[in-house]
């Protein structure tokens, strides 16, 4: 394509100077079509909701930050791939990138002006954001657009481990001021409530077309979920390949302990784009369920729970 005269930060520069500012911790956010957004995101998403063109079997894999992203483009990368590249063998790109590096950030290549990347990768292409589904450009949620995977989390635990990343950032961040920006909703792509329903609502409606998954099911029962993934994505495991343990191995090679303790995914800072300056080990912090409790007092658990009780009520989901 043709070199643009200027980058989209630059063109979208008045556009973001018009929009409500807030900080949060290292964080310059804009409200942006009613969510919060690091304020480097915008650009990069206005040309994503204004060029992208999906393929129709394009995968997007969706997530509210902290909530299992890496995770799943690890599971969903390696059951995609599972033609070009058999989860147990030696040389699996995951065992030599980082799951970032294997599936980009859509609104992160636009801001980059790197559109002939996603236009160069291979069908079925898989790509991830953050963004909420009312953000996604029509042309991906129409009929005719392409399927998305959301994975949402207890926001207890979202709490938890964004303090922890955000810190290794910022070491003197309280938790309490990361816990009260969740709670008022003006936190990365916040408010969380708006975010999961954004999902949750047409994964109800359109089970063919967005499937929702929570983090916690994940751990609970990983193999099912793997079954799940690659049944959506058009490509369910054969008879054969369940009989050679494919499933089996898509869930250790991507299991936490073996992700954690490969060297790409150690200290020495440094992964794709848009979390370049975090240190790779951030996004392998713990792996679990319930974290919460070694952090907030049951009050603060109790007020946060129900925050989301009251937002969620009537829409059948539940944390
Ligand atoms: P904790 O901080 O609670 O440990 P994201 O990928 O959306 O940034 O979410 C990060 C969270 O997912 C972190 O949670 C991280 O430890 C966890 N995580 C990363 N890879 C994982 C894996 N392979 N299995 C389970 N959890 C994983």
């Amino acid at each position: 394509g043709t070199v643009p005269e200027h980058t989209p930060k630059e063109e979208f520069g008045d556009l973001v100077a018009a929009l409500p500012r807030r900080q949060q911790s290292i964080l310059e956010l804009r409200l942006y079509q009613g969510f919060w957004l690091p304020e480097h995101w915008v650009p990069g998403t206005v040309v994503f909701q204004r060029r992208f063109s999906p393929r129709p079997d394009d995968v997007v894999l969706a997530s509210y930050p902290k909530c299992g992203t890496t995770w799943l483009k690890a599971l969903a990368f390696a059951a995609a791939a599972r033609g070009a590249y058999p989860p147990a063998a030696p040389g699996h790109p995951l065992r030599r990138l980082n799951p970032h590096d294997c599936v980009p950030f859509i609104d992160e290549i636009f801001a980059g002006g790197e559109e002939a990347k996603l236009d160069a990768l291979p069908s079925p292409r898989l790509m991830n954001t953050h963004l909420p589904y009312t953000l996604l450009p029509d042309r991906v949620t129409n009929a005719g657009g392409c399927r998305v995977v959301y994975v949402c989390r207890d926001p207890k635990d979202m709490v938890v481990s964004l303090w922890h990343f955000l810190r290794r950032a910022k070491p003197d961040l309280s938790f309490v001021e990361t816990f009260e920006s969740v709670c008022d909703g003006t936190v990365a792509a916040g408010p969380v409530w708006d975010h999961v329903l954004s999902y949750w609502r047409p994964s109800v409606a359109r089970p063919d077309r967005v499937l929702f998954l929570k983090y916690e099911d994940l751990l609970r029962d990983t193999a099912a979920n793997v079954r799940r993934l690659a049944e959506f994505m058009g490509r369910p495991f054969t008879a054969a390949e369940e009989a050679a343990g494919d499933v089996a191995a898509v869930v250790e090679l991507c299991s936490f302990d073996e992700m954690k303790g490969l060297d790409v995914n150690k200290a020495g800072s440094g992964t794709a784009g848009r979390y370049r300056a975090m240190p790779r080990d951030a996004f392998f912090r713990k792996g679990v369920a319930g974290d919460w409790a070694n952090h907030m007092t049951p009050e603060m658990a109790a007020r946060l729970d129900g925050i989301i009780r009251e937002k969620l009520q009537g829409t059948g989901l539940d944390f």
